[in-house]
């Protein structure tokens, strides 16, 4: 009723806002609304806990970690102790720790981590802490705020409106962000990668050499390089990329413009490339790997992409359509490109004169798609 009598004050708006039936409705529309407006806190405090090591430190103490202990071990200024547990509390609920009984007949609760919160510590292997610091650096969150002012001019993208510069560009000449954008792609390319050769090993066998275009730092490339000793595998990304990285055994760096020419090789890896640009540029890098492929008497090269489908999974999981669309979003925010479904992805295929294609889904969101000339 309190909050009725505080809704008809809108009378005045001559807007017919309440009436018993609707009330109900208004309230959620009201809640809809404010959880929007305060996304992006779970976001931050996800980020702040990082920063403050909160899993790594939860991990270390092997045991559920009563609040009072995690105070004491939190490099924080005692002032702000009363306020970690609010922080833990929004965490909590958000699924990145969860409390559970300290002893068997003690009724003190302590944290533990979850699934999600495993996935953020340190030294796992497969981290995506570097993805997560890089996503909510100022440098990446700025151009959201230009996304409206992007749609009215003509910039290719809010990057560009933000920073006066191209995302590629922008890497060249901040290496700090460049370090930081590269060691969030080896971190997801870890991830990625652990997957690929386990479940899609025929997809590399008897290939005799692979280039990874737009193979960033080499992760990819190593790991496959390991996996498959007889092949030589060869990272291809721009020069101030690969300027620092040394052959080794059979693996090697060739700095270079993908819009020019590709190294050559059996199979050419493209892998979260194409989603960076938009079609246009999508076949003119198609075009230019279906040059480079080398086809050894019977045996067809061809191209391998590590990608999203979009659009793949919309029934079925809602969470995970929703982290598609966001990745189209980010795609539109920071660079040209966009993330598509399978008749975008073969309409591409066609455009670069390609005949025909596999996807094999890999890991939830991502899919391997063989591209044959
Ligand atoms: C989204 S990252 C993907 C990195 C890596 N393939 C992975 O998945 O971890 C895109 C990569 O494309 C590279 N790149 C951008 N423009 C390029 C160009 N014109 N020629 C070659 N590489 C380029 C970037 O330097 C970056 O390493």
């Amino acid at each position: 009723m309190e909050k009725l009598r505080s809704f008809k004050s809108f009378r005045h708006l001559n807007i017919d806002l309440i009436n018993e039936e609707n009330a109900e409705e208004l309230l959620d529309a009201q809640a809809h609304i404010w959880n929007h407006i305060f996304n992006f806190i779970n976001s931050m405090c996800l980020k702040c806990a990082i920063q403050l090591g909160i899993p790594d430190i939860i991990h270390s103490h092997g045991k559920p970690m009563t609040l009072s202990l995690l105070i004491s071990a939190l490099p924080i200024h005692k002032t702000k102790a009363p306020c970690v547990y609010r922080l833990m509390r929004l965490l909590v609920h958000s699924g990145f720790f969860a409390l559970r009984k300290v002893g068997e007949n003690d009724h003190e609760e302590g944290y533990v981590l979850t699934d999600a919160s495993k996935l953020l510590l340190k030294n796992n292997p497969l981290s995506v802490t570097p993805f997560l610091l890089a996503m909510l650096d100022p440098v990446i969150t700025k151009p959201w705020n230009f996304l409206s002012t992007w749609f009215q001019n003509e910039d290719p993208t809010p990057f560009d409106t933000a920073n006066g510069l191209t995302f590629w560009d922008y890497g060249s000449h901040e290496p700090k962000m460049a370090n930081f954008f590269n060691d969030a792609m080896a971190s997801d390319a870890r991830l990625v990668t652990s997957v690929v050769i386990d479940k899609c090993k025929g997809v590399f066998e008897g290939l005799e050499s692979l280039v990874d275009v737009g193979g960033g730092t080499g992760t990819v490339a190593k790991a496959i390089a390991a996996a498959f000793p007889q092949m030589e595998c060869t990272v291809f990304d721009l020069p101030h990329v690969v300027a620092d990285l040394r052959a080794k055994e059979n693996l090697k760096f060739v700095g270079g413009d993908m819009f020019d020419a590709v190294s050559p090789g059996d199979a050419i890896l493209l892998k979260w490339i194409l989603h960076d640009w938009s079609d246009e540029e999508s076949v003119k890098i198609l075009k230019k790997c279906k040059e480079a492929i080398t086809s050894k008497g019977n045996k067809k090269g061809k191209v391998i992409i590590i990608d999203m489908m979009v659009e793949n999974q919309k029934d079925e999981d809602n969470e995970s359509y929703e982290t598609q669309l966001f990745f189209d979003m980010l795609m539109m925010v920071l660079v040209t490109g966009r993330e598509r479904n399978e008749k975008e992805w073969a309409k591409l295929f066609q455009d670069a004169g390609f005949t025909r294609y596999k996807i094999t889904p890999i890991l939830g969101l991502r899919s391997l798609i063989e591209v044959f000339p």
